[in-house]
């Protein structure tokens, strides 16, 4: 089987004060169609560096990655948007929902840029709200809701488009404990039902352990990957 993700010696240096600093150390991995990964480490050791690569969010200084076979460092931007929207649904650690547009807007916005029908988008939309109990929030701009009701919907915009990959950066990390359980509910079931590759960057052990494969980082560097044997 073809990997889904592929790095190769996949390095991010960023200039910090005129000093190279060097985010991710030549990472080499590989992700299976179907698996539900999670990343862990301290604060800094480039877990979000690497997501936002994967994502095609950012460029690596040197190496390769190759998503779904595409090569990402041969593709220009444009090629890269296409990309990412067939493919992938983000969570970003910082939610990054458009201000001035209600939960509603802000669900329906990938299935607008993939030209999906507007009855058919905005069911999907309610849906999804409903889905993670935002029922109540689909008129409130981003500034209306708390960080939970925020983040919720930002694990609503990833799922729109029933994407083959899900990158999460700290997806619980805004929610009580209740929600969060739900939210890995929601993520688990996908990867069960649908087959949806799921990478979840956490710092809750109890979301780590709900992934079949844990992959720790320090320092820019992966210094752990343990599997469980897949269920028989
Ligand atoms: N755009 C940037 N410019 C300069 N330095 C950066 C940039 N993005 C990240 N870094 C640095 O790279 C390192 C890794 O950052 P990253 O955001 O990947 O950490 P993280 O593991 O996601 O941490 P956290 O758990 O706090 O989210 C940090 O030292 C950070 O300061
Ligand atoms: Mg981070």
């Amino acid at each position: 089987m073809e990997a889904l993700i592929e790095c190769r010696s996949l390095r991010r240096i960023f200039v910090i004060g005129g000093e190279p600093f060097l985010a991710l150390r030549d990472v080499n991995l590989r992700i299976m169609p179907g698996e539900l990964v999670a990343i862990t480490g301290p604060s800094g050791s480039g877990k979000s560096t690497l997501l936002n690569l994967l994502g095609g969010l950012d460029r690596a200084s040197a190496g390769s990655l190759y998503l779904a076979g595409e090569h990402l460092e041969a593709l220009d931007e444009p090629a890269l948007a296409r990309l990412r929207n067939a493919l992938l649904g983000f969570v970003f650690q910082q939610f990054n929902l458009l201000p001035r547009y209600s939960a509603l807007r802000n669900v329906e916005l990938p299935m607008i840029y993939a030209e999906m029908d507007v009855d058919q988008r905005r069911r999907r939309a309610y849906a999804l709200l409903a889905e993670l109990g935002l029922e109540a929030q689909v008129r409130k701009k981003p500034t209306q809701m708390s960080g939970g009701q925020q983040q919720r919907v930002a694990i609503a915009r990833a799922l729109a488009n029933r994407p083959r990959l899900i990158l999460a950066d700290e997806p619980t990390g805004a929610l009580d404990s209740k929600t969060s359980a739900e939210v890995m509910k929601l993520l688990t079931h996908l990867n069960e039902s649908e087959g949806t590759t799921v990478i979840v960057v956490t710092h809750d052990a109890s979301v780590a352990a709900q992934c079949r494969r844990r992959i720790a980082f320090s320092d820019g560097a992966i210094v752990s990957d343990e599997s469980e044997a897949a269920p028989t």
